[in-house]
């Protein structure tokens, strides 16, 4: 049987997932936590980003965003109801070094360590993340992931991160999406700091891979307890279009090797893909990558983080007509793919998100096949899958209700396939659904919700919404509930 995205059927129901499958949620800080400007915090990049006028949709900014940095103790209460079982966040690099360097910020290590303190209290684990696209602006100022000090900067924030918390902390993510600060960061110019140079957005690879092994060696040297290590991708998962032949598979290579092997190459492999340097050799000769860096960032570890939302279809573009970007990416000008300007990106099959995004579990099956596959030995988790409906809040008997059936449908055909891929042997050990609660989704402000809690954001009250019901249960029950 085939569901209607022609992929296998993922509505199967009553699937169980074993005990220490870890099922929880995911935020970040700029999107949740508004506080802008308390408690000494810094600009980050983002601050300068949302309040540069037509950069972000409405004006929207996070100064105040979900209030969480004032509501946190609510929103834990609001976990622990729930049942989840893990919370993935993120620490704002600002609120620990207003300007990226320097002694730590009493005030902003005090918030995480409350944070971290009440979750484990709840029986919830921690699962931070060391960098979700907050970087001071004054790195930013200094050249930001263009250059190599914003790296080394990162090891030492890493350093008084990992002794504030790291008797506490259950699993370190270096980074979140790296795809996204560089090529969106400063190759599209999407994303904060909204710069459009590909050598720079190849820079900028170079620089967070490196971050990320030097900041799991800082960790290392100061954490006490016996924590996980991380690093957090959004691997594409591409597909060529059919009968596209041999020049649809080779934009699919191109692709593969700027989305993809960019990052798992050196951070799995301890290389950069070769056909990545030649496909580039016109924009930059990657005299960054320095002797020895690629073995600091060539890190064992504990989880792979896989970020999924749906799938790309590419192929050669002859020039014949215009060239189609349907990358899933806001186009504000700049390209997100250095040295691929004769690939397109074609609209896809839907249904679709509130995002444009085409909805396909499969591609997610896939991805973590092909990665079993590629890494036997490396054990992943979902750190993030979820989806933008437009919801709407209705009164039942007096009482404000999001009924997301969507949203409820969207996370039962990818957690069925992720059943499957664990049934194929992967070794899956945990789903964390994207988001906790609506918040600032990035270039599009707060026009798109991703929360399977709602926030009005007018009085901050946040509604339940059905999928975190239906979340609950399944962590309840470990079964997917019909
Ligand atoms: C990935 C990012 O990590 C997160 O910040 C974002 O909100 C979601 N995807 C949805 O776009």
């Amino acid at each position: 049987m085939s569901d209607v995205t022609g992929s296998p059927d993922y509505r199967d129901v009553g699937l169980r997932f074993p005990d220490g499958f870890l099922i929880g949620s995911a935020t970040a800080s700029y999107q949740i936590e508004g506080a802008y400007d308390e408690d000494g915090r810094g600009a980050s990049i983002w601050d300068t980003f949302s309040h540069t006028p037509g950069k972000v949709w409405n004006g929207d900014t996070g100064d105040v965003a979900d209030d969480h940095y004032h509501r946190w103790e609510a929103d834990l209460d609001l976990m622990q109801r729930l049942g989840l079982e893990s919370y993935r966040f993120s620490i704002a690099w600002p609120r620990i070094q207003p300007t990226g360097r320097g002694p730590a910020l009493e005030a902003g290590l005090a918030f995480y360590s409350r944070l971290v303190d009440g979750l484990l209290a709840r029986g919830i684990t921690p699962i931070a993340t060391l960098y979700h696209w907050d970087l001071p602006q004054a790195l930013e100022d200094e050249g930001g992931w263009t250059v190599r000090s914003t790296a080394l900067a990162f090891a030492d924030y890493a350093r008084l991160v990992g002794e504030a918390l790291g008797d506490r902390v259950a699993v370190w993510t270096t980074l979140n999406e790296p795809w996204c600060s560089a090529y969106l960061g400063y190759g599209s110019g999407a994303h904060a700091p909204g710069r459009t140079s590909p050598e720079a957005a190849l820079r900028a690879v170079h620089h967070l891979n490196l971050a990320h092994g030097l900041a799991i060696e800082a960790l290392r040297e100061v954490v006490t307890n016996d924590p996980q290590y991380s690093v957090t991708l959004n691997l594409h998962v591409l597909r060529a279009e059919e009968g596209s032949g041999e020049s649809g598979a080779d934009a699919v290579r191109q692709i593969d090797a700027i989305a993809n092997r960019a990052f798992t190459g050196p951070l799995l492999h301890g290389a950069y893909p070769a056909d990545l340097f030649a496909d580039t050799a016109s924009i930059t000769d990657w005299g960054f990558v320095q002797e020895g860096d690629l073995a600091r960032i060539r890190q064992p570890l504990h989880v792979l983080g896989v970020n999924y939302y749906s799938t790309t279809l590419v192929r050669r573009w002859d020039g014949s007509s215009p060239r189609s970007m349907n990358d899933g990416h806001k186009d504000v000008g700049g390209s997100p793919w250095p040295g691929a300007d004769d690939v397109e990106f074609l609209p896809q099959a839907g249904p679709y998100t509130e995002m444009g995004w085409n909805i396909d579990p499969s591609g997610l099956e896939e991805l973590l096949m092909a990665l079993h596959e590629e890494f036997p030995a490396q054990p992943l988790m979902i750190t993030e899958n979820g989806a933008a409906f437009a919801d709407e809040v209705v009164l039942d008997d007096g009482t404000p209700r999001v009924h997301d059936p969507l949203r409820v449908d969207y996370l039962r055909r990818h957690f069925t396939a992720a059943h499957r891929a664990l049934e194929r042997g992967v070794d899956l050990r945990g789903y964390q659904v994207w988001s906790l609660l609506d918040n600032f989704e990035w270039g599009y402000g707060y026009s798109k919700r991703f929360g399977i809690v709602r926030v009005d954001y007018d009085t901050q009250e946040r509604i339940p919404k059905d999928s975190s019901l239906w979340l609950a249960r399944l962590i309840t029950t470990r079964s997917i509930p019909s």
